[in-house]
């Protein structure tokens, strides 16, 4: 299933334009310049027309009626006769470079783009722009949420030995590293991960690893703290399950997590809220405070407290800290 994207790029932004063809592509055009208001479409022209006629400002009309030298540019709307139209066009004394046809790279595979979304999971995505976005916002994030969670547990948190797990480009563990003796950072992505190897080259106490999907890379029983910010409230149950089962592994006993999660789940009475995480808002997965209680208890951790906040929307996303309550599950 094929869609057409209007050639944004070979287009005067603002200019007055003709769009020859009124069939499907025309359609796509006309309606992608209705969210889009890019430039102006005056003339829609179709051999289809029999006579001149107008809804609200677009004028359509059959070609033998058209003014060629009134339009900046002519875009055409057909992939089957553009050789013709063109030559048409240009035998009416239109100048070529004023004629705008399709190329390969305006045509969209619609299938493929959604079945690209649904089955991208939170360590494929392009995270990008989001870190250079996030950068700007860490320290205003960290006061209002992660830092009244640190003053409260002030004390009882060990930084002997902490995990920032998917740490992306280590925004977060610039502010909270100054409180630990060791700190690892982990991230699915290498690029991240060879950032925060420059970001972070001065400091001997702070280490850093790219993991895949399956076990983390730390040893068994090794961590006194794990935290995890803007990353896991993205993850599925599945996941969640599997993390804080690996948690449990790389804690020492009474070791501490401070999870940034997903509560959407919990909303669902008064927001549309899918399985597929990255068509929720902000990404967040369908997951609730609840359900990751559970899933804490299933691997012994002991719910120490959950704080709902606000995100996009109220009581959109939940801190959780767990402690460790066993040794390491068999
Ligand atoms: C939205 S970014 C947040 C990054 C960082 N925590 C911050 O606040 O700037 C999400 C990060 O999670 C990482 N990620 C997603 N799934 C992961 C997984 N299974 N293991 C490790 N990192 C993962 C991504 O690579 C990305 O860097």
């Amino acid at each position: 299933m094929n869609l057409i994207l209007f050639p944004f790029e070979r287009v005067i932004k603002g200019a007055n334009i003709a769009i020859y063809g009124a069939g499907e592509i025309g359609e796509y055009f006309l309606r992608q310049l209705a969210a889009v208001p890019f430039c102006h479409v005056s003339w829609l022209v179709d051999r289809k027309f029999k006579s001149l006629g107008k809804q609200q400002q677009l004028i359509f009309l059959p070609p033998d009626l058209m003014n060629w030298q009134q339009p900046e540019q002519i875009i055409i709307a057909s992939q089957l006769s553009e050789e013709e139209i063109t030559e048409y066009l240009v035998s009416e004394g239109v100048d070529p470079t004023r004629i705008v046809g399709i190329r390969a790279e305006q045509k969209i595979d619609v299938l493929d783009l959604i079945q690209t979304r649904l089955s991208a999971t939170p360590a494929d995505d392009e995270w990008d722009a989001y870190y250079k976005l996030a950068e700007n916002s860490a320290q205003a994030q960290y006061n209002r949420f992660i830092q009244p969670v640190l003053s409260r547990l002030e004390g009882v948190l060990d930084y002997s030995n902490v995990l920032d797990f998917a740490c992306g480009k280590g925004r977060i563990a610039e502010i909270v590293h100054t409180r630990c003796q060791y700190l690892q950072l982990v991230d699915a992505s290498f690029d991240a991960i060879e950032f925060c190897r420059q970001r972070f080259a001065k400091y001997s106490n702070i280490s850093m690893q790219c993991n895949g999907t399956d076990q983390l890379p730390q040893q068994t029983s090794s961590l006194s703290l794990i935290y995890s910010w803007d990353a896991m409230v993205h993850f599925s149950y599945k996941s969640l399950d599997f993390y804080l089962g690996e948690f449990n592994r790389v804690l020492k006993d009474q070791g501490y997590v401070v999870m940034h999660h997903s509560n959407l789940g919990a909303l669902v009475d008064n927001m549309r809220v899918f399985d597929q995480w990255n068509l929720n808002p902000a990404g967040r997965s369908r997951i609730s405070k609840d359900d990751v209680a559970f899933i804490a208890q299933h691997h012994d951790f002991e719910v120490v407290e959950q704080t709902l906040i606000d995100w996009e929307c109220n009581d959109m996303d939940c801190i959780s800290v767990l402690r460790k309550t066993a040794g390491v599950r068999g």
